[in-house]
């Protein structure tokens, strides 16, 4: 059985979940489904980053010590992925103990080896990254991303010694093109590699300056920095989750992150894998920027979406339709309340929210919700299953390649199929004459079919509404396409459905606004 671990980033606790960080949950929530779903068996970390200047000034604004502000924020990261229904195996947060002693366990072992050293150094470090910055990756002197200007750090600290495994790493790179996806990101990295000397990385921070964070195994004056204290989060969730089955799992890590942390994921992150003696990850996927206008969406600009307003105005499958939907993965999406609700109407309460209802009313009205014999196929038939077939296909395919929105494109296409030929067969005619009748009845066979294929393939993307579908269709949640599944063989003659109920209700555009 092939085994899987899928990661969040930790998300840092001193911002509350919002949008960005709600779809990189929701995209990693939806993969695990997935792949739970094809017999993997399969693991979901997430969780927060607790440490570092960021938390300590957002604690210190709170007027809390920093402890007290992670629990709080860190619960309510937590309060929020529950509410939301994701389905994680393990939380972890980077205050955690056993977490603590693995970072120093690693700190331990690659001090050891001599890839870490005392040194001083001078550069410009941005807080709201939590890393140094080079001239060039500035832009008109300020951070890319946080848009203000870094500040001139200069002390004594601990390095590792990065630029040893600068070249093993673009070899890896240039080996292994599936490494970091989609494409455009690899070859960021790469890059960025072969552009310039990588340099070594600063790996500490003076506890006079900072004291939230955890001790350097070899010198207690110092505090770990805090990215290479939260990426050893991926092996320390991963030992507590399956402690001596570590090696089966850890040589299939596909971490999901947002472009914003490439350079760490990337970079910081394989070369201290190596140092440590570790397998690199098998994948790293690396998603863009979810905007509003012109910016990207963040706390520190103040125009953030908060998932658990999204969940109470709409639903929360509604809103993973719109994010996986919208967002080409690895690419940028505007995220525009106008487009979110004039998508969610035509696509789920329009197209496929009234397929649903008309088929299950028609099916009670004319048939008291009994399923009736399919009979043989007509041009109409055989396109509908075409259809569905292609989705059958190209969804999971999809789906494995992390183009959500083409795995839904897909799947509406059938969608749209199933609508147009509610049309061109008109069912509801056909029932009134007893001559007829029966063939009536074997449309409404055929689409009943096709909600039920559009409720198997919609698990991973929106879980309640298919279990609720195939609730509807008095079938049992967790029903797959699998087992010699053949088309007409779910809804067996005699079966009987339930009355309709809607899925999504239309959007008021008014009171949206
Ligand atoms: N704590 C680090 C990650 C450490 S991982 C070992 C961090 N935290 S964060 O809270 O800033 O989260 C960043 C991540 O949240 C992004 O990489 C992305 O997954 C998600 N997003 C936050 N804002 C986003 C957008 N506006 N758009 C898309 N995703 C965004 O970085």
């Amino acid at each position: 059985m092939r085994r899987v671990y899928i990661t969040t980033p930790l998300y840092y606790v001193n911002a509350e979940p919002h949008l960005g960080h709600t779809y990189t949950t929701v995209v990693a929530d939806t993969l695990a489904r997935f792949r739970r779903g094809r017999g993997h068996e399969t693991l979901l970390v997430t969780g927060t980053d607790e440490h570092g200047d960021k938390v300590a000034q957002a604690a210190a604004a709170a007027g809390v010590s920093p402890q007290e502000h992670a629990d709080r924020v860190s619960r309510l990261f937590r309060e929020t992925w529950d509410d939301c229904g994701i389905r994680y195996d393990h939380f972890i947060r980077t205050s955690d103990d056993y977490h603590v002693r693995t970072v120093q366990e690693i700190l331990g072992r690659v001090h050891a080896a001599g890839d870490i050293y005392f040194g001083s150094y001078g550069g410009l470090y941005c807080t709201g990254c939590e890393r140094f910055y080079t001239e060039k990756e500035l832009v008109d002197g300020k951070c890319p991303d946080h848009q203000v200007p870094p500040v001139y750090v200069d002390e004594e600290n601990y390095f590792f010694r990065m630029s040893r495994y600068q070249q093993a790493l673009i070899e890896d790179l240039e080996r292994n093109p599936q490494r970091i996806v989609p494409e455009r990101y690899r070859n960021e990295v790469l890059s960025m590699l072969r552009g310039e000397a990588l340099g070594d990385l600063c790996i500490s921070r003076p506890k006079s300056r900072l004291s939230w964070g955890i001790e350097l195994p070899f010198d207690d004056r110092y505090v770990t920095y805090v990215w290479f204290d939260a990426l050893i989060n991926y092996v320390s969730a991963l030992r507590r989750l399956v402690g001596g089955r570590f090696d089966e799992f850890w040589p299939e890590a596909e971490h999901l992150i947002g472009k914003d942390i490439l350079k760490p994921h990337g970079v910081f992150w394989p070369t201290m894998l190596m140092a440590a003696g570790l397998p690199l990850y098998r994948q790293l996927h690396v998603h863009g920027y979810w905007t509003r206008g012109e910016s990207k969406m963040s706390k520190s600009l103040g125009n953030v979406i908060r998932p658990l307003d999204m969940k109470e105005r709409f639903g929360m499958d509604a809103f993973r339709y719109f994010l996986l939907r919208e967002m080409a993965f690895g690419q940028d999406a505007t995220f525009n309340e106008d487009a979110f609700v004039t998508r969610l109407n035509a696509d789920l309460a329009n197209n496929f929210g009234n397929l649903v209802s008309r088929t299950l009313a028609m099916q009670q009205r004319y048939f008291d919700g009994e399923v009736q014999p399919l009979g043989p196929l007509s041009d109409d038939d055989r396109d509908l299953v075409k259809a569905f077939e292609t989705a059958i296909a190209e969804v999971p395919a999809f789906t494995d390649q992390l183009q959500f929105h083409r795995a839904l494109e897909s799947l509406w296409r059938a969608i749209d199929q199933a609508n147009k030929y509610v049309v061109t067969t008109a069912p509801f005619k056909l029932a009134k004459e007893d001559a007829t009748r029966p063939r009536a009845g074997a449309v409404l066979h055929h689409l009943l079919e096709g909600l039920y294929v559009s409720a198997v393939l919609l698990g991973p993307f929106l879980p309640e509404t298919s279990v609720r579908l195939l609730g509807l269709l008095d079938l049992p949640a967790g029903s797959t396409l699998g087992g010699g599944w053949q088309w007409g063989g779910a809804l067996v003659n005699g079966h009987r459905t339930q009355q309709p109920e809607i899925l999504f209700p239309r959007i008021d555009t008014e009171k949206a606004g």
